[in-house]
């Protein structure tokens, strides 16, 4: 696996690399690829020449040459004066994710700044960075291993004509981005019999051995000690004990931030229990939990001068002899009452106990993320989560932070109108709302358990993973939210 991208000064024309990835924006050959364009013997001016390469975002072309870098990978990034970070990016992603696929042991991204002139340069690390890894990325620990591997992509170095301190700043934030982009993935990708709530706790245990953070794991009978009557409603049905994990980083004496994730390493449905189809996608429904722990990752290479506390609820849904069923009223950490009139509803139950748990802290903000209903798929597919929240301030800083990140999250109302979606003939409000604003009325549950601090919800089952292979990831996993985390982190400092 790839591990940190590093960063040198050197002159391309003297680079000996099996592989030399190069973004180029559209347009004319640039005058600053004639040196190198030289020394590969005029493969660069030929390829233009063709028309096969015109530089448009996404487009690749793939050259040999007797002299120069064995191979050299153009990347188009688009117009010149359009190029963004997430041009840069996307084309790093583009870049890593084929050299993987080569099998070409190491790279080096060559990178003209001239390309993007409206990029700064801290920025443009940081996007390279964050992007060779993620394209890299993928996971073969449960195949046998091949009988002739292939050479395994593991050294990426970003070469540049000058030095640039901001530049290498922004690789060093990027690494650590990329590090807990690749934890949360390698999570979210475990199937559910491997990846348990025992397993979340263990991995949440390793990560803040290794950076210094407070922990603290809850068992069943200390989550039953404090009362989270809704988390335990959900995991009763399951031979796995539930787990509620604080992880906490002390950057400062200030009030929290509090990132909260839904840990549910199965959803089956539980009673009413969901169709076969498809239905082993449903290991990713701890993709929040996973997010968090990414982001406590990426936080443990950064160090922010932050106070942050991550709370993960975890547990499996599962049909059963013990499982809660459809009508069953069930308590909460907060109180209120609940009548579960759909026992697919589940990650709106946990949830609410952890956002009742972080009352305690005071918090200046709690952001929780979850893939928490099918209906944000029908409205924003898989392009943006959705965003909800009852501090318009908050609210606007997440929907930012999804912007820099390129994780984009767009923003649905709870108004009060919709609070009747979820009134409840026997109890303070029943988990479903039916099919009619389906993420809003779990918004609004989320809400009313959600007291006395700034909050923010952002529904990721539409952007955690993917169906298909994409241009700049494999299918699977995409690690969404550590980048939202960490540019809502970064704004804030
Ligand atoms: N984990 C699912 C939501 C989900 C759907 C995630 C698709 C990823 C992809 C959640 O627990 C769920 O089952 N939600 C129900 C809620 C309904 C019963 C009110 C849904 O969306 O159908
Ligand atoms: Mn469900
Ligand atoms: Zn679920």
């Amino acid at each position: 696996m790839l591990l940190a991208v590093t960063h040198r000064v050197a002159d391309v024309t003297t680079l000996k690399t099996p592989l030399l990835i190069v973004p180029v924006p559209k347009g004319a050959l640039p005058t600053s690829l004639a040196a190198l364009d030289h020394t590969c013997d005029g493969a660069i001016a030929r390829c233009w020449a063709s028309g096969d390469f015109t530089g448009a975002k996404d487009e690749t072309a793939l050259l040999y040459s007797a002299h120069g870098p064995d191979r050299l990978l153009l990347i188009g990034i688009g117009e010149g004066d359009q190029v963004t970070a997430h041009s840069l990016r996307r084309a790093a992603m583009i870049g890593g994710k084929r050299a993987r696929v080569i099998g070409s042991p190491s790279a080096t991204l060559w990178f003209d700044p001239a390309f993007a002139l409206k990029v700064s340069a801290d920025r443009a690390g940081q996007s390279f960075a964050e992007g060779v890894p993620f394209g890299a990325w993928h996971f073969l620990d449960l195949k046998r291993p091949p009988e002739s591997p292939k050479p395994v992509f593991e050294r990426c170095e970003i070469v540049t004509a000058v030095a640039s301190a901001e530049f290498t700043a922004g690789v060093t934030r990027g690494n650590g981005i990329a590090a807990g982009q690749a934890l949360t993935r390698g999570l979210q990708v475990l199937p559910g019999n491997k990846c348990t709530p025992t397993y979340v706790a263990e991995c949440a245990r390793e990560i803040a051995e290794r950076h210094g953070f407070t922990i603290t794991v809850m068992d069943k009978a200390a989550i039953t000690k404090a009362g989270m009557k809704a988390l335990l409603a959900v995991a009763q049905g399951s031979a796995e004990d539930p787990r509620f994990i604080i992880i906490e980083h002390n950057g400062s004496k200030d009030a929290p931030v509090v990132f909260v994730g839904k840990g549910v390493t199965f959803d089956t449905g539980g009673i009413s229990i969901k169709p076969a189809p498809n239905m082993e996608d449903m290991k990713y429904d701890m993709s929040g939990a996973a997010a968090v722990l990414g982001a406590f990752e990426t936080i443990g290479y950064l160090k922010p001068k932050q106070h942050i506390i991550g709370l993960i609820p975890s547990c499996e849904n599962m049909p059963s002899s013990t499982a809660y069923k459809p009508g069953d009223v069930v308590g909460s950490h907060l109180g209120k009452t609940i009548e579960v009139v759909n026992t697919d509803a589940e990650g709106r139950l946990i949830l609410a106990d952890a956002l009742s748990w972080a009352r305690q802290y005071s918090p200046a903000a709690v952001i929780d993320c979850a893939t928490l209903t099918g209906a944000i798929v029908i409205g924003l597919g898989h392009t943006a989560g959705g965003l909800m929240g009852t501090d318009s301030a908050l609210v606007e800083a997440v929907r930012a932070a999804g912007e820099a990140a390129d994780e984009r999250v767009w923003e649905l109302p709870i108004w009060d109108e919709y609070r009747e979606l979820i009134k409840s003939d026997i109890a303070d409000m029943k988990n479903s709302g039916g099919r009619a604003a389906g993420s809003i009325s779990a918004g609004w549950f989320l809400r009313e358990f959600a007291e006395g601090y700034p909050w923010a919800h952002v529904d990721i089952a539409g952007t955690a993973y993917t169906d298909r292979e994409m241009p700049t990831q494999v299918k699977g996993p995409t690690g969404v939210m550590v980048r939202l985390f960490a540019e809502y982190l970064l704004a804030r400092s």
